[in-house]
Order: structure tokens, then C-alpha cells, then sequence
């Protein structure tokens, strides 16, 4: 039988509001060009109170998308408009990938796959830890939980100024996650092979606090999932003090493959080409 999915050009989209400064545009046309793959994928910026709407001209086959990527505000809404969320964004409630297959629309979350591979590429044995830190408990700190609990790290301590928000993840992602209040940071860095910061702080130029990293384990990495600047300050602290950093963007890159396999059929490479595409782009704004 001749397979339909072959004879349509398949559009993609990436929603949220605002979107302007999405570089998926990007990350997803270079695949598409490289490839020599006929499609297109767009930023479509969508008001929380279209997006109802918006979600459900997809399901209905007639906005002409396969699927996309979704961005703030609407993950939350994104996740329980889906018909069909996998595990993963069910835990988080919350998902960042859309696909439609035989009109059912489906919807995962792949930050987490992004944090890990981003890891795994840059420090390959970063996961023999039994201890890992990840200060934040915003959105962007819940994927990154779960993700280093599913890789089965044995202690996972949360941190956050507001220490309520770190409790609330705990008791999301179980017994493995502890919370604490930015006081107690000293103490649960002691031995932890990775660190991770999912804060705000540092981010586009803004100066952050004194770390002192020395309680890590040898050879312990340090990751933040800011990638503006891409030596964020509290990665140049960690460099300065003999750490292995690994930056943020390979997270950006990576999160956005699944998808991309999802809507258009290949599995694309994150290779030095993309970066180099992202970090060129990143000095032109
Ligand atoms: P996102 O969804 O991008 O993670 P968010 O939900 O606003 O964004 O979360 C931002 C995170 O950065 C939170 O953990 C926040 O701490 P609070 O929960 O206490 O607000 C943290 N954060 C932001 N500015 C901070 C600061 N100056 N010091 C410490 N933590 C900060």
C-alpha cells in the first residue's frame, strides 16, 4: 500500500507566547536543509487564551502541522489537551513535544532526554555518581529531576531559595528527592558527583553569588542549563576551581531531536555544524 505520510509536506511548528526569540526555527531548519528534506517548521505565537483552539485545529487535521514543539506558557495545557501523554509528561505534567499519528494526538517532554545526552556527550561517566545536587525547583528543575532519577542515580538533593517549591518536587518524584533550603547547601554537596543549576542566576550577564564547590566529589561535574553566556558565572567558578563544567546549550540541541524523528521521519545529528550555527547566532543578538 502506498504510505500517505510520503506524498504531503509536512509542517511542524514551535508555539508559545512569546516566541520570537525561540532558536527552534533554527535548530530545526538546519536539520531540514542538511537532510535535504522537504518540510517547514515555524514559530506560531499563540495566546493563552487560543490556545485551546489552537490544539484543536491540530487534532483535527486541518491546521496542516504534524506536530511541534511547545514552549512557555503552554506545556501545562499542552500535556492535558494531548490525548495521548506518555509517562514521562505525565509524571511532569507538563510536555514540550506534540506529535499527531492516525489523528490521535500524542505528547511527550524531551528536556530530560536533552539534560542526559547533553552529558553524556560532554562527560561520559558523569552518571557512576551515587549523589547528584540540582538547585532550582522552577519548571525547568522537574525534568531534570526526573531524568537523573530514571538514569538511577541513588541520592538526589533538591535546593531552592523557596524551600516549600523543593518539597513539592520531592514529594513529586519520590523517595530518591530531598529537599532543602539554600542553607543546607554546604552540607548536601559533600561528595556529589554532579551539580546542576537550573536557576535564573547568572543568566544574560547578571552577576550570581559566591560558590565554593570544594564539598564535590573528585572529578565531579558541574552543568548549568543557562546557555546565555555559555561559560555562565557559576561555571567560570567551577572552572576556577578545578571542576569539569559542561554548558547548557548541548541541552537545547539534543531536546529537540526527538521531535524532529517524530514529524519528519530521520533522526538528526547534533554535531559541531549546529553549535556552531546556535553560537553564531547567539553573538549576533
Ligand atoms: P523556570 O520555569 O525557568 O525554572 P521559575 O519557575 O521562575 O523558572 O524558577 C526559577 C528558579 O530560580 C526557582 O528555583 C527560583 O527560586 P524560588 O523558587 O525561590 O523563586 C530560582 N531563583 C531565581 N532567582 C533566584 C535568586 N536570586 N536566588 C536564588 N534562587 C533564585
Amino acid at each position: 500500500m502506498h504510505d500517505s505520510r510520503e506524498t504531503f509536506l509536512r509542517n511542524a511548528f514551535v508555539t508559545g507566547c512569546p516566541v520570537k526569540h525561540s532558536r527552534s526555527p533554527l535548530i530545526h531548519g538546519h536539520w531540514l536543509k542538511t537532510l535535504g528534506l522537504e518540510g517547514s517548521y515555524t514559530r506560531q505565537e499563540v495566546a493563552p487564551e487560543d490556545f485551546a483552539g489552537f490544539v484543536s485545529r491540530l487534532k483535527s487535521g486541518k491546521s496542516g502541522f504534524v506536530g511541534g514543539n511547545v514552549t512557555l506558557p503552554h506545556k501545562e495545557r499542552a500535556f492535558s489537551l494531548a490525548d495521548q501523554p506518555d509517562a514521562l509528561s505525565e509524571e511532569l505534567g507538563a510536555a514540550n513535544t506534540l506529535w499527531l499519528e492516525g489523528g490521535v494526538l500524542h505528547a511527550t517532554n524531551t528536556d530530560g532526554y536533552g539534560f542526559l545526552a547533553n552529558l553524556d556527550a560532554a562527560a561520559s561517566d558523569w552518571d557512576r555518581t551515587e549523589r547528584a545536587v540540582v538547585l532550582g525547583a522552577g519548571g525547568a528543575s522537574r525534568a531534570i529531576l526526573q531524568a537523573v532519577r530514571d538514569r538511577g542515580v541513588g541520592e538526589i538533593h533538591v535546593v531552592n531559595r523557596t524551600f516549600a517549591r523543593a518539597q513539592e518536587l520531592a514529594d513529586r518524584f519520590g523517595q530518591k528527592v530531598h529537599a532543602h533550603a539554600m542553607a543546607a547547601l554546604p552540607e548536601v554537596m559533600k561528595g556529589a558527583g554532579l551539580f546542576v543549576n537550573t536557576t535564573s542566576l547568572g543568566m544574560d550577564g547578571d552577576e550570581a553569588p559566591d560558590f565554593d564547590f570544594s564539598p564535590l566529589a573528585e572529578g565531579a561535574v558541574v552543568t548549568d542549563i543557562v546557555y546565555v553566556p555559555l561559560i555562565t558565572p557559576i561555571l567560570r567558578q567551577a572552572v576556577d576551581q578545578g571542576f569539569a563544567v559542561v554548558d547548557g546549550l548541548g541541552m537545547l540541541l539534543h531536546q529537540a531531536a526527538p521531535g524532529f524523528e517524530k514529524w519528519f521521519g530521520v533522526r538528526p545529528a547534533v554535531d559541531d555544524a549546529l553549535r556552531q550555527l546556535i553560537l553564531a547566532d547567539m553573538e549576533k543578538h
